[in-house]
């Protein structure tokens, strides 16, 4: 009797330190030194702001989609308050003045560290504003973990809020650490959540603004062979994403990936063993396919960081010419001036952010916790 407690006893003791073996990987300065399955391997209450964890891009670049904004790190457009990060967008003549965006010059390289320009590409570190070449109006913010945090594999909630006000484009999504398939989109790219700000945004009659979020994956061999529309999924909410958190969740397996909204599926892929190549349709292609020597779930089988961000307009059609808004769009997606066009109708899409209601929350991608399990 006694010795068979002791070994019950025994037995829940070593239940409770296993270490049980997973698939996940992780690196990064805050990754843990040992992953067991099914523990949270990473996670932030955002009960204060750790600039340890997330990196904040300095850049005028625009996604690569010509998009508005110039992201930088500070704390009027990236803040936590009461255990949430609110990541909102400012004017950026609030910080140099109405003239300087059509005849003044910006550089935003820096000498420290933590002043360097992130991503040069698209004229990104430096822009010079004439009347028909603005220089990005609205400052924002766009956060990442690729220092501390990099992951392959498990499961991700993330529960945010999306912000109101139009041509807004808040994202939360993951890009590859290491490129292992070559560049965009070879090494694919995981769009956990994207909305679009607008509140009465209508396009062939149905409502594209705050009531409708989405998830997608991009992969394929070069930019203009990506199949995206193949794993693109839409959620509508007739109350609008804006108004409540949600939680944002993906399941990331060696055999499918899979996309929820507060615990309802959305979408998810489960290749074959032709893996993405067939499943995107490139096996009848002429091209090579980058991911022969990868698993069924290449390009999504190496390790990927996170990123949060709000971003404005850009020409890529993410909002297309045709929508129906209260006041209309006020760029083509084929204009060579889209941001100065953009800027000349601030009396219409600025009124539409609230910047002077409750320190502009409304237009703010706000975020109550992330939390990442291994497998
Ligand atoms: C931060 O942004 C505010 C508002 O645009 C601006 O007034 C301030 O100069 C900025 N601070 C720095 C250090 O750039």
């Amino acid at each position: 009797m006694m010795w068979s407690s002791l070994v019950v006893v025994a037995a829940l003791a070593t239940a409770a330190t296993a270490c049980r073996p997973t698939v996940t990987t992780v690196s990064g300065t805050h990754a843990p030194d040992r992953v067991c399955g099914g523990e949270l391997i990473f996670s932030d209450e955002f009960n204060s702001f750790d600039l340890a964890r997330w990196q904040h891009e300095l850049t005028l670049a625009g996604g690569g989609n010509w998009e508005f904004q110039y992201y930088d790190n500070n704390r009027t457009n990236s803040f936590t308050q009461n255990g949430v990060l609110f990541l909102r967008p400012s004017l950026t003549a609030d910080q140099f003045g109405a003239n300087f965006l059509r005849s003044g010059h910006l550089n935003i390289e820096g000498g420290q560290p933590a002043d360097r320009c992130t991503n040069p590409q698209w004229y990104g570190c430096e822009r010079r504003g004439s009347p028909s070449h603005v220089i990005n109006p609205v400052k924002s913010a766009r956060i990442r973990t690729v220092q501390s945090f990099n992951f392959r594999y498990g499961r991700v909630e993330v529960r945010a809020r999306m912000p109101a006000g139009d041509w807004l484009w808040p994202a939360i999504w993951f890009m590859p650490t290491h490129n292992s398939y070559g560049s965009w989109p070879a090494s694919g790219e995981i769009d956990l959540v994207e909305s679009r700000g607008n509140r009465q945004m209508f396009s062939n009659g149905l409502h594209i603004g705050t009531q409708e979020a989405g998830s997608t994956l991009h992969f394929g061999p070069f930019p203009g062979q990506n199949a995206w529309s193949r794993a693109h999924w839409l959620r509508r909410n007739g109350n609008g994403w804006d108004r409540n958190f949600h939680n944002y969740q993906l399941e990331w397996t060696p055999d499918f990936l899979r996309f929820s909204i507060d615990n309802t599926e959305l979408g998810r892929i489960t290749p074959t063993n032709a893996g993405l190549w067939q499943f995107g349709g490139f096996h009848t292609s002429p091209f090579q396919n980058p991911w022969r020597f990868g698993t069924k779930m290449a390009p999504f089988d190496q390790q990927f960081f996170l990123i949060m961000n709000v971003a404005v307009g850009g020409t890529n059609g993410y909002f297309p010419d045709n929508v129906q808004n209260p006041h209309p769009k006020p760029w083509r997606n084929n204009s060579p001036t889209a941001a100065a066009d953009f800027l000349n109708a601030q009396g219409n899409w600025l009124p539409t952010w609230n910047l002077n209601v409750n320190e502009g929350r409304d237009a703010a991608l706000q975020v109550d916790y992330v939390r990442i399990w291994a497998l």
